[in-house]
């Protein structure tokens, strides 16, 4: 027996393998080098110096060296899954979508679910959004649905995202609080941003903190498009819906449970798939014309509004299943991307400004965070359907043209060819008007949806909304923000308003804030020496 005979060792499949002397596989460098001793550096003598010829050393510290990549700027603590998606009817009316066009068709997806404010370290319970972003496989592409558990969103104008989540995070100077909304920062801006009410409704209510992932609900927010082969265009709103039904704990169960068990939403969707009993959603949709839009109290294209399941009906057109966990956390839930412009043909988006922005941001945050323009070959944000394109090179290429040509035309005949009748496309949408720095007047009303969502809760759920709002203001130290405060919710309900006052031991009410928004907003001045510390 040779030594080659004992280090190489042919598999079935006439391949070889390095196999270590217990049989085991060999551990080697990240070049394939079989390493005999990964315990002890190479020294000069028992207790003499390291010596720079430890190649094993420098790579084993190097990329250790390296592992971490910036978390995401917002949703950085987040848990995922891997399932499927079940088509229940054929959409083929109001979309060309691949993906709704066959009763019974199964599309792979991966769902990940996230908090908004806190660190990648921070603790599952927080009050705070969730994040519900599911990215569908489908034969035309990838199709990333990428959304909350709350239908409504704090701001009208993605050019007010990085204040918004400034603000929510922890403050730049103490770098706390990690991850809750109850800080003066948050509040400031809240109270200076009427439009963010609704949302604010949403947040202080029971239907945040959820009982565990797999009782919460998740909305797309924006208006979207389905386009059908006519080129016809149907706005849609989505819904999941989860089939055990929606369930909440309460702020002092969510305290305790934090402190507790911080991983308690990852653990039970972690348990839950494991022993079998995979979680599972509806996806809904609302439907509507233009003629429905022009008609309605509200502007669909404004995200701080829902359009109630009353006036439209929710119809569920598939069911998603969650049944296999990533088989490794990092190279799946960290590095899958996101991005809402990825739409297969038949979906495409409205003119809702938030949307719009959102489709700049999360490719360009991509960038950064995973490193190179090539994440797309990751096996996560790999499409699973056939590609082909002569987008080459930059770090960490794994997938370059073959042959000759990387370009088209070409006469050669060769590479992939534009397909002007399959391929996406933009619906024919006409527009026309003034380039324009303004919020349209239909964006106006801020309280009437805060107000009808307050209500529609039951007595226990609205004391709950008062004793959140109460909790997170006491919070706050400058006096002229909790007052701020207080004068937005005499706009939405006066006994609201006047409970969390005297809670908080404010002696004169403050007026109403003004209910008429000025349409130019962003040109007033900030009201900074309105602001009295107390
Ligand atoms: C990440 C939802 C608004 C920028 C995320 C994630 C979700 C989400 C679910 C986490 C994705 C994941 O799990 O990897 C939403 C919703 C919004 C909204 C529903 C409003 C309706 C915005 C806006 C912007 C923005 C207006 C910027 C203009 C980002 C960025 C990330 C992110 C930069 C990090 C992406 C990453 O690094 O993977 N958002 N978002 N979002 N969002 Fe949003």
């Amino acid at each position: 027996v040779t030594i080659h005979d004992q280090q190489l060792h042919r598999g079935a499949g006439g391949e070889l393998h390095q196999i270590a002397e217990d049989g085991a596989d060999v551990l080697t460098t990240s070049q394939g080098g079989p390493i005999a001793d990964d315990q002890n550096s190479l020294r000069i003598g028992a207790r003499g110096p390291l010596l720079m010829d430890d190649f094993h050393f420098r790579e084993k510290i190097f990329h250790f060296d390296h592992e971490r990549i910036p978390e995401r700027v917002v949703h950085a603590r987040g848990y995922g899954a891997h399932g499927f998606f079940e088509t229940y009817e054929s959409l083929s009316d109001v979309t060309r979508a691949d993906i709704f066009q066959r009763a019974g068709e199964k599309t792979p997806v991966f769902v990940r679910f996230s908090t908004v404010a806190g660190n990648k370290g921070s603790a599952d319970l927080a009050r705070d959004v969730r994040g519900f972003a599911v990215k569908f496989y489908t034969q035309e592409g990838n199709w990333d649905l990428v959304g909350n558990n709350i239908p409504v969103f704090f701001i009208q104008d993605a050019i007010k995202f990085p204040d918004l989540v400034h603000a929510a995070k922890q403050e730049p100077d103490r770098a706390f609080p990690q991850a809750q909304t109850a800080h003066d920062n948050f509040w400031d801006f809240i109270s200076l941003t009427p439009e963010s009410m609704h949302m604010v409704m949403w947040i202080m209510s029971d239907r945040t903190i959820p009982r565990s992932f797999r009782f919460m609900e998740g909305f797309g927010v924006h208006t979207f498009r389905f386009v059908n082969d006519k080129d016809e265009s149907t706005f849609v709103k989505f819904h999941w819906k989860p089939k055990l039904g929606l369930q909440s704990v309460a702020w002092n169960e969510a305290v305790k449970i934090n402190g507790a068990d911080p991983d308690f939403h990852r653990r039970d969707l972690w348990q839950a798939i494991q022993s079998g009993n995979f979680p599972e959603w509806e996806l809904s949709v609302q439907l509507f014309d233009q003629e429905f839009a022009d008609n309605w109290d509200f502007d669909v294209l404004d995200p701080t509004k829902i359009i109630p399941e009353e006036l439209l009906p929710v119809k569920p057109i598939g069911r998603l299943v969650l049944d296999r966990m990533p088989d490794n956390f990092f190279a799946e839930t960290e590095q899958v991307a996101f991005m809402t412009h990825n739409v297969p043909p038949g979906i495409d988006f409205s003119n809702d400004p938030l949307l719009q922005g959102r489709n700049f941001s999360y490719l360009d945050t991509q960038l950064k965070r995973l490193g190179g323009p090539n994440f797309t070959h990751l096996p996560i944000n790999a499409p699973k359907c056939p590609f082909h394109n002569f987008q080459q090179d930059g770090h960490m290429a794994m997938r370059n043209p073959v042959g000759r040509v990387n370009y088209q035309p070409n006469s050669f005949g060769e590479g992939p060819r534009q397909a002007p009748s399959r391929g996406y496309r933009h619906f024919l949408a006409e527009e026309n008007g003034q380039k324009v720095r303004l919020r349209p007047e239909s964006f106006g009303d801020h309280y009437s949806q805060a107000r009808q969502f307050f209500l529609s809760q039951t007595p226990p759920e609205q004391r709950h909304i008062a004793m959140a709002l109460t909790f997170e203001l006491s919070k706050v130290e400058t006096v002229a923000i909790r007052e701020r405060m207080i004068s937005h919710l005499l706009n939405i309900d006066e006994t609201l308003a006047t409970t969390v006052a005297q809670k908080l031991g404010i002696q004169t009410m403050p007026k109403p804030a003004d209910a008429a928004m000025p349409t130019r907003q962003d040109l007033e001045p900030s009201p900074a020496l309105s602001i009295v510390q107390g």
